[in-house]
């Protein structure tokens, strides 16, 4: 029998919790919050309750998920997992400390777990004695909805930690991406351009309802800025920053006066009543819709085939996880082969009328 430790019980940690209980596993919970331990009951309860009003799933097997969860005081109340997964703080000196701990306390075979998406998993794994037991598993919000969870590898992973870890989290329903322990992994990393592109088009007096308009047109079931509003534009102006700073400035990464002045205003989309486009929805795609698209498409495949010539990862990894992390109705190398040769002449264009501080960021990896 498989029992899997969480510890954090903030929105994705209890969301993990969830996740494993709803597959039949045994889960250890905790969290140095005393209040966020007392109400982790309340709250799943809270979170099942609605699936159970509508008929898909039965009280009996709510109370079966709520039995299998345990919530305890301490660390050293986990011996015995098998996998540990955090959802603490994202603070790097933080889950070090974690980690260290967490390391005394359960057995030499348990797998180490994090679920960070901006730290390097590289770096986490560096203070412990035993580095190739811990890897990252990111899982997407919420996570007992979203299919997808990347599986994070570094140079010291090792290969018996890797495939436990992926058939422990596949056994839960999950679809598992590995990739490289690289800034974004894929998803955070390959999506910024569906936001910049649009916030380019933005500065050029583009109306953001027309470029939403246009992309839902072809497929995509929101536009960069209902997705924006969605999520919150401050949340989407942290990932854009550290993502800027983690790839050294470059200007694929620019971060957009569009975004920054959004946020200065506090429009930050649906949790402040204002956004980008909400509440306003997108009306009839305008006449240049798929030059719209192209655009935006071609610098989504542009960022693909950067990460890809990285090295760590295929095609078939980052379409499937574009598709279920974003909910795209295709994976930028699937957009690549509906607009063939288009692609590289839009970027060529692109790239020829770039602004200074856009220069380079429409060239294509070499070789
Ligand atoms: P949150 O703020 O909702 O929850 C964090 C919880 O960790 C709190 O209950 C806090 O009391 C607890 N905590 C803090 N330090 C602790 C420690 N040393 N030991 C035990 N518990 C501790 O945060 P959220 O949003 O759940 O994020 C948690 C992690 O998941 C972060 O690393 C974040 O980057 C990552 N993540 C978040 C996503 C999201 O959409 N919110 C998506 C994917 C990953």
């Amino acid at each position: 029998m498989t029992t899997i430790a969480v510890i954090g019980l903030g929105t994705m940690g209890l969301g993990i919790v969830q996740t494993w209980a709803a597959a039949g596993f045994d889960v250890l919970a905790t969290d140095t919050h005393e209040p966020a331990r007392a109400t982790a009951q309340a709250r799943l309860l809270a979170a099942l309750t609605p699936r159970v009003e509508a008929g898909k799933m039965g009280p009996s097997d709510r109370d079966a998920i709520l039995a299998r969860v345990r919530i305890v005081a301490d660390l050293s109340m986990l011996q015995g997992a098998d996998l540990a997964v955090e959802a603490v703080v994202e603070r790097l000196e933080v889950k070090q400390a974690l980690f260290a701990k967490l390391e005394q306390h359960l057995g030499p075979g348990a797998i180490l777990a994090t679920n960070t998406s901006s730290l390097s998993v590289t770096a986490i794994a560096g203070g412990l004695r035993h580095p190739e037991r811990l890897l990252g598993l990111h899982f997407f919000n919420p996570a007992p909805v979203m299919k997808l969870v990347e599986l994070v590898s570094h140079p010291a992973a090792s290969t018996d930690a890797l495939t436990r870890a992926r058939a422990i989290t596949e056994a839960a329903g999950k679809t598992v991406i590995q990739c490289p322990d690289r800034p974004g992994f894929i998803v955070n990393r390959c999506a910024r351009p569906f936001y910049g592109e649009a916030l380019a088009m933005v500065e050029e007096v583009r109306s953001p309802l027309d470029i939403d308009a246009a992309m839902m047109a072809a497929g995509y079931r929101l536009g960069p800025f209902a997705l924006i509003d969605l999520v919150g534009a401050d949340i989407n102006l942290a990932a854009t920053e550290s993502l800027f700073a983690a790839m050294d400035r470059h200007p694929r990464y620019h971060v957009f006066d569009a975004l920054r002045a959004q946020v200065a205003k506090g429009d930050l989309g649906r949790k402040s009543g204002t956004g980008f486009v909400f509440p306003q929805k997108p009306g009839a795609p305008p006449a240049d819709a798929d030059a719209i698209v192209l655009r935006i498409e071609a610098a989504l495949i542009n960022e693909a085939a950067w990460l890809l010539s990285e090295g760590g990862t295929t095609r078939e990894w980052i379409d499937t996880a574009l598709k279920l992390g974003l909910n795209f109705p295709r994976g930028p190398f699937e957009m690549q082969a509906r607009h063939g040769a288009a692609i590289e002449t839009e970027l060529a264009r692109l790239e020829a009328r770039a602004p200074a501080h856009l220069t380079s960021r429409y060239l294509p990896p070499t070789g």
